[in-house]
């Protein structure tokens, strides 16, 4: 197992002092875009234009989640972007293995995330057409809520599947995780960690980055 991934969460960060606060996550190995389209998630985040202003101000990889209707349509801008890999919804689409595919052929990692009340089984046989999945433990549309500890039960499964099935595909959480939640996720096999206020809302984000994953490293 390769060492635990951690991504910041953009979401979470002053925007006042948007360059200072994303060079005090410098150590991290990722960073997390939301995308929130006030229609597939009540809320509104940001969109492209931000990100681009975020690719030029740091040399991380950017992790862009779509929570959107219609991710398809919106490929290209984020790829114009700066964005390294595409996460969208499952439940947004009708065809999600087209859309992958459509993700990689733009020379970008894809991922899909599921919300919580959606179950991981009926996409496991398409894993191969992935390079991430990423686990809501949330309900997607807002930072800084609590963790949802039954969602580990996927992670879990994907663990078991990924492993005996010899896929190269990093399970990723996000939502809640922090000092207190990231070790039971590290056990039940998360490979990478999205934190939005346990990392910008700490006075010290570097340091914040490097204890989630002492203790991620330390639980697997
Ligand atoms: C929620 C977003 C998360 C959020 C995480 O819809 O997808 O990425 O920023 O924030 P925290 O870590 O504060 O729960
Ligand atoms: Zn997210």
């Amino acid at each position: 197992m390769t060492a635990p991934i951690i991504a910041p969460s953009i979401l979470a960060a002053d925007f006042s002092r948007l360059g200072e606060h994303l060079r005090q996550a410098a150590n991290a190995d990722w960073l997390h875009v939301d995308i929130m389209d006030g229609h597939f998630v009540p809320n509104l985040s940001f969109g492209a234009d931000i990100m681009k202003t975020v690719d030029k101000l740091t040399d991380q990889e950017l992790n862009v989640h779509l929570m959107i209707e219609e991710p398809g349509k919106w490929l290209d801008t984020y790829v114009a972007a700066g964005a390294d890999a595409i996460i969208f919804h499952v439940e947004a689409v009708e065809d999600h293995v087209a859309l992958a595919r459509e993700i990689r052929g733009k020379g970008v990692k894809a991922g899909f995330s599921v919300r919580p009340g959606t179950p991981i089984e009926p996409y496991l046989e398409t894993l191969n057409e992935y390079d991430q999945v990423l686990i809501m433990s949330v309900e997607p549309g807002f930072g800084g809520q609590s963790f949802m500890p039954e969602q580990l039960d996927k992670v879990r499964t994907l663990r078991e599947y990924i492993d005996s099935n010899g896929l190269d595909v990093v399970i990723e959480i996000d939502g809640g995780i922090n000092a207190d939640t990231i070790a039971d996720a590290a056990a039940a096999g998360v490979d990478s960690f999205v934190a939005g206020s346990a990392v910008f809302g700490k006075e010290d984000p570097a340091a914040a980055v490097d204890q989630l994953r002492e203790l991620a490293a330390g639980a697997r």
